[in-house]
């Protein structure tokens, strides 16, 4: 096979991810998350994900390579998360990259967190067509992406201008002492409750707004004030009317823009990717809207959506494909990275 192989890492937040792919096959993602070790915060603390990030990475690269079952002498190329992130996570990650690539005798890669959660498609539907729309959601962005060329041309065109959707989750669940990550839960309740039982505001949706934006904050104070009301006249909270109707806000805010994006821009398909992705109305509601708008929508698995080592092996790897220069050995990690 003369695809190229690549070994990825991805420490751009709490999970030490490290992937390898031969072009769009996927042959090894272990992932170690220090997911638990944040819980009791209700967050990410970024001193704790450094830590764990430099803990884990060694043996996380081992696993990775045992899996896939591969030489790291036949890699062709390392590519690690650059940016955007924790600072300190992301320089675990870049400086155990240059380690790796410098002693191996490989090129280095740098790449965009961001490009590569829409790259990481291409393990499970192949090629990317490019153009391709990508929403991405998870805890720690909320984007819309144009993207023309994978490796070298993301336009961002909207978002957040507060939250990220993942967040908005996260904040709610909270609020209904449901633990954290919230995401994961409030889906699993909304499957019982009623998603039009509470008209809850769908953000920047109004004729003046910016069309591409999101804003999660407002949803989230109109929810706590919800149930606050409801805590202060002694009545019982409907957790799954609230998770339903929540979750019913989000959704329909992000496909509505995700699809107009799609209509005004020309292009026939769109990826969502991000930790968010998972949720289920939001699936089922981006495969009414498509369908419906003759648009093809590409989701990956869950775990793929997630942060993940592999998303970046996919992009290396095309990079590699595509002849692109490699990085040297000053790449910064820069925690505000652009598309
Ligand atoms: O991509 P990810 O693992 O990490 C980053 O934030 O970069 O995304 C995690 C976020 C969390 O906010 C979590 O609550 C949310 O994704 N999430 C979900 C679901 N599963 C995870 N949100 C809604 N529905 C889900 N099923
Ligand atoms: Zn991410």
């Amino acid at each position: 096979a003369d695809e190229p192989l690549v070994l990825g890492i991805e420490t751009s937040c709490d999970e030490t991810g490290v992937g390898i792919v031969r072009g769009h096959t996927l042959l090894a993602d272990a992932v170690a998350s220090s997911v638990d070790d944040h819980a009791r915060y209700g967050g990410v603390v970024p001193e704790i994900a450094s830590r764990a990030h430099l803990e884990a990475m060694v043996p996380t690269i081992r696993r990775a390579l045992d899996e896939a079952g591969v030489a790291a002498s036949d890699l062709d190329g390392i590519a690690v998360t650059a940016g955007p992130g924790l600072a300190g996570a992301l320089l675990v990650g870049v400086s155990a990259a240059k380690a790796y690539a410098y002693a191996l005798g490989k090129p280095l890669y740098g790449v965009n967190h961001l490009a590569s959660h829409i790259c990481v498609d291409q393990l499970e539907h192949g090629a990317l067509p490019e153009p391709t729309m990508a929403l991405l959601v998870s805890g720690g962005h909320s984007s819309l992406l144009l993207a023309p060329d994978i490796t070298s041309d993301v336009r961002p065109l909207g978002s957040t201008i507060d939250d990220a959707a993942g967040e908005a989750f996260d904040k709610v669940a909270r609020v209904l002492n449901l633990g954290f990550p919230g995401g994961p839960v409030i889906d699993r309740y909304a499957r019982e409750g009623d998603r039009d039982a509470i008209a809850f505001p769908r953000g920047l949706t109004g004729p003046r707004d910016a069309a591409y934006d999101f804003s999660f904050s407002g949803l989230k104070t109109a929810v706590a004030r919800w149930i606050e009301a409801r805590r202060n006249a002694g009545e019982d909270v409907p957790v799954a009317d609230v998770a339903a109707s929540f979750q019913e806000a989000v959704t329909d805010v992000l496909t509505r823009k995700a699809i107009r994006a799609c209509k005004e821009e020309g292009v026939d398909h769109l990826m969502i990717g991000g930790g968010v992705a998972a949720n289920s109305r939001l699936r089922s509601l981006a495969e009414e809207r498509c369908a419906d708008a003759g648009i093809t929508l590409r989701v990956p698995r869950p775990k793929l959506c997630t942060d993940n080592g592999a998303m970046v092996a996919a992009l290396g790897a095309e990079m590699v494909a595509r002849n692109r220069a490699a990085s040297d050995w000053e790449l910064p990690a820069d925690s505000s990275l652009p598309v």
